[in-house]
């Protein structure tokens, strides 16, 4: 099971490595970052130019200007245009990558081999094997990979956690998320609508998210066979508000869109929990949400960007409905997240994701968009 195997897996990766890895836990990190567009602006270099144990020594980016334009901003004189140079630089310890998700696998595997600890953007890969080969590496340098997962950190999945871990859901059986968007197509013709660089829709860009959180709140069961179906009926659409509710990605006009617009799927887990799923960046729904509802055997649970979380149980034998009063911040996360992989690298504390919660992840997704072609459940 994924939960069992997580704690050996880092013991095995951190048993070889523990007094040269005490040694050698440096004063203050030398970070680059690869890839810096959208997300690496907007919510990864202000915390990590923040962190006092952080130093951003390089920047790269294939649109060089951009990565001086940033340099500039923030007094990073590095920058280039190929990763491979920032891999040379003997200095670095650590990469962030936020490239789009074709190069993720690739760049993540060079930096590993390279001797340096990974943060990469969501999602992990753009194939299982890739997911697969990206967890090995990470095994085999001793290096330590994470894939950003911030929805983690928010507060009321932190609180919901918390109330999981005591006791008070019992056995979480079943569950739903979803994030459905009405008109949210990022850059309608750029490269999250191009199979070849995004490796599908919004299953792979929004399911990442809600799936990810979903199986680490019921305790990572183990996925072992999958279904669902894609559909793409917006291709064509030359509605003007096709992207009106989409903060990411460029468009293009007479770009590709071969990925799906809508994904429906269903997971079935080793310990008998099962998941229901949809994801879309467009369809004819009232409103965009997102959600995560799990049931448990004592109470249930409901996260929910269009309401606050709701929890449901029974006291004294009368049905209640518990509101936490949680804070809901929600954009901060990356930067939480990214903290958290600092702290992790300066050795106080632990990984709260291991790269086999990746390996699951894409298998899952993988698994969907291959049933969806061949009309059959996929076992895992
Ligand atoms: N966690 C989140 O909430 C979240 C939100 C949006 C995007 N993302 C992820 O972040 C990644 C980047 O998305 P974005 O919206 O910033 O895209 P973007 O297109 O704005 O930025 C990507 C940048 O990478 C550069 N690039 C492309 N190939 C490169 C290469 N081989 N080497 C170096 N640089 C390269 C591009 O020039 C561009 O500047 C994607 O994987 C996406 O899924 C995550």
């Amino acid at each position: 099971m994924a939960k069992s195997s997580k704690p050996s897996d880092k013991k095995s990766a951190s048993k070889k490595k523990s007094t040269s890895k005490k040694k050698s836990t440096p004063k203050q990190l030398s970070v680059a970052a690869i890839g810096t567009g959208n997300i690496f602006k907007a919510v990864h270099v202000k915390p990590l130019n923040e962190n006092p144990d952080v130093k951003l020594v390089a920047l790269c980016d294939i649109e060089e200007s951009k990565a001086k334009a940033l340099g500039k901003e923030y007094g990073i004189d590095k920058t280039c245009k190929n990763y491979k140079d920032i891999l040379k630089i003997k200095s670095v310890d650590a990469v962030d990558i936020c490239t789009p998700n074709k190069f993720h696998s690739e760049i993540a595997i060079a930096a590993l081999e390279a001797g340096k600890h990974v943060m990469c953007e969501k999602p992990d890969a753009v194939s299982p094997k890739e997911a697969q080969r990206m967890a090995d590496a990470a095994k085999a340098s001793g290096k330590t990979l994470m894939v950003m997962r911030n929805n983690r950190m928010r507060p009321d999945s932190q609180f919901l956690k918390k109330y999981i871990a005591a006791g008070n859901m019992g056995d979480i059986y079943a569950g739903r998320v979803g994030w459905i968007r009405r008109r949210g197509i990022p850059g309608k013709g750029g490269w999250f609508t191009t199979k070849e660089l995004s490796g599908g829709g919004p299953l792979i860009d929004l399911g990442v998210h809600m799936i990810d959180l979903a199986i680490w709140l019921m305790g990572n069961p183990r996925p072992v066979a999958v279904s669902g179906s894609t559909y793409c009926k917006f291709a064509n659409s030359d509605v003007a508000g096709d992207s009106a509710h989409s903060q990411f990605g460029r468009a293009q006009a007479d770009g590709t869109f071969d990925v799906e617009d809508l994904a429906m799927g269903f997971v079935r887990f080793d310990n008998g929990a099962s998941l229901q799923i949809e994801f879309s960046w467009a369809s004819n729904i009232e409103q965009e949400k997102n959600f995560v509802e799990l049931r448990g055997e004592k109470s249930g649970a409901c996260l929910d960007s269009s309401q606050p979380l709701k929890l449901f149980t029974e006291i004294e034998g009368m049905l209640c409905d518990i509101l936490p009063q949680v804070p809901t911040n929600v954009w901060a996360t990356h930067g939480l997240y990214l903290n958290h992989w600092v702290d992790v690298l300066m050795g106080r504390d632990k990984p709260m994701f291991v790269p086999q919660d990746g390996v699951h992840m894409i298998q899952i997704l993988g698994a969907i968009y291959e049933s969806a072609k061949t009309g059959k459940e996929v076992q895992l």
